[in-house]
């Protein structure tokens, strides 16, 4: 299809079973000034998205598993996240171009997360928060940030400059990815692909996950690996819930064989008010808020993967659907 066949008036559905989209409209009329946009989330149903054969585009987090295959005039579906697993997890997903959010912003922001809870334990600042409600003046011993090994599961897009955060910082920071990488500068060491796991795991002192949730990384997050970890250690998991097997967390914090656990990712979302994390002595949770992306960026990719569609071209945000990610 050329320019010059591009809809100017696309009708774009906003999809979720967890979250009001409304906070996306005001972008969205800016930058697509012409179309019509239909609401969607837990305050919305079906009914405000008829009629579905005038979608061109939806933009979604965990969208209604099957609505997307009843619209025959559907050319893309937009994350309004890095991860496209709420996507693919729908199985009547229709084969067409499934876009994320790549955000300088968005990377900045995780890298803030991850430099905090990573200096937050290596650095005793719970000690130091249980000292203050006595006034008590007590210092904690220090090691020093190079002889504190950082890995980190993920060494895309987030992962990638989390690692640069950390090691200007000082850790000594060391990578996990799916195929190798190169040219990292010194000071990030990398592994990658299964036969290098081991290898990798056995130098974290904190582990961080920042993988995309896939057939293959689901449920990594378990007993086997945690024995892989030094004694311990401190997991970070800021990838998605079901990269982590909860009892086998529990279990690895319990016996003494992992320090503690900093999450902010969790299957069942928002996190049970009954659940084990909440109260456990060894664990914080934070909700899901590790980082996040402007309106105005996700309506601005959503445009600029909109146009490439349309065009024939490759949609700059586009995932590549046989990896998973
Ligand atoms: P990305 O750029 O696609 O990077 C993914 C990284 O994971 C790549 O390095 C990739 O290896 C590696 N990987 C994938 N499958 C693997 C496997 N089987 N074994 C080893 N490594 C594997 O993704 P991103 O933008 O950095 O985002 C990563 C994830 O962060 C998202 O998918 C999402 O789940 C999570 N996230 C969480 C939040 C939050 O607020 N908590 C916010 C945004 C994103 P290659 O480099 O070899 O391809
Ligand atoms: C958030 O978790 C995202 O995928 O951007």
């Amino acid at each position: 299809m050329t320019e010059t066949a591009m809809p100017k008036d696309p009708t774009i559905a906003f999809l979720s079973d967890q979250l009001d989209t409304r906070y996306l409209l005001p972008a969205f009329r800016e930058v697509f000034p012409q179309a019509r946009l239909l609401p969607g989330g837990t305050a919305h149903s079906e009914a405000d998205l008829q009629p579905l054969d005038a979608i061109d585009m939806v933009v979604c987090w965990m969208p209604q598993h099957g609505l997307m295959a009843r619209m025959p005039g559907l050319k893309m579906i937009q994350s309004v996240g890095a991860g496209v697993d709420h996507i693919t997890a729908d199985p009547d997903l229709p084969a067409l171009p499934v876009c994320r959010i790549v955000d300088p912003d968005m990377a900045s922001g995780m890298a803030a997360y991850v430099c905090w809870a990573v200096t937050h334990r290596q650095r005793s600042m719970d000690a130091y928060l249980d000292s203050q409600r006595s006034a008590r003046w007590q210092e904690q011993a220090v090691v020093p940030a190079r002889r504190h090994r950082v890995g980190i599961a993920g060494l895309g897009t987030l992962g990638l400059h989390c690692a640069h955060a950390l090691a200007a910082i000082g850790y000594a920071v060391r990578g996990w990815s799916r195929g190798p990488k190169t040219g990292l500068p010194g000071g990030i060491s990398s592994f990658h692909g299964p036969d290098q796991l081991d290898d990798f795991l056995s130098g974290c002192d904190t582990l961080v996950c920042l993988l995309p949730l896939t057939d293959e990384t689901q449920g990594l997050l378990g007993a086997r690996l945690f024995a892989r970890l030094p004694a311990g250690a401190h997991v970070v998991n800021v990838g998605r819930g079901d990269h982590l097997v909860e009892p086998d967390l529990i279990e690895a914090l319990d016996s003494g064989h992992l320090g503690g656990a900093t999450l902010d990712a969790f299957s069942q979302e928002p996190l049970p008010q009954d659940h084990p994390f909440w109260r456990h002595p060894r664990i914080t949770v934070t909700p899901h808020i590790a980082t996040r992306t402007a309106p105005l960026v996700i309506a601005r990719q959503a445009k600029s993967n909109y146009e490439a569609v349309l065009s024939g071209r490759p949609a700059p945000g586009a995932t590549d659907l046989a990896r998973g990610y």
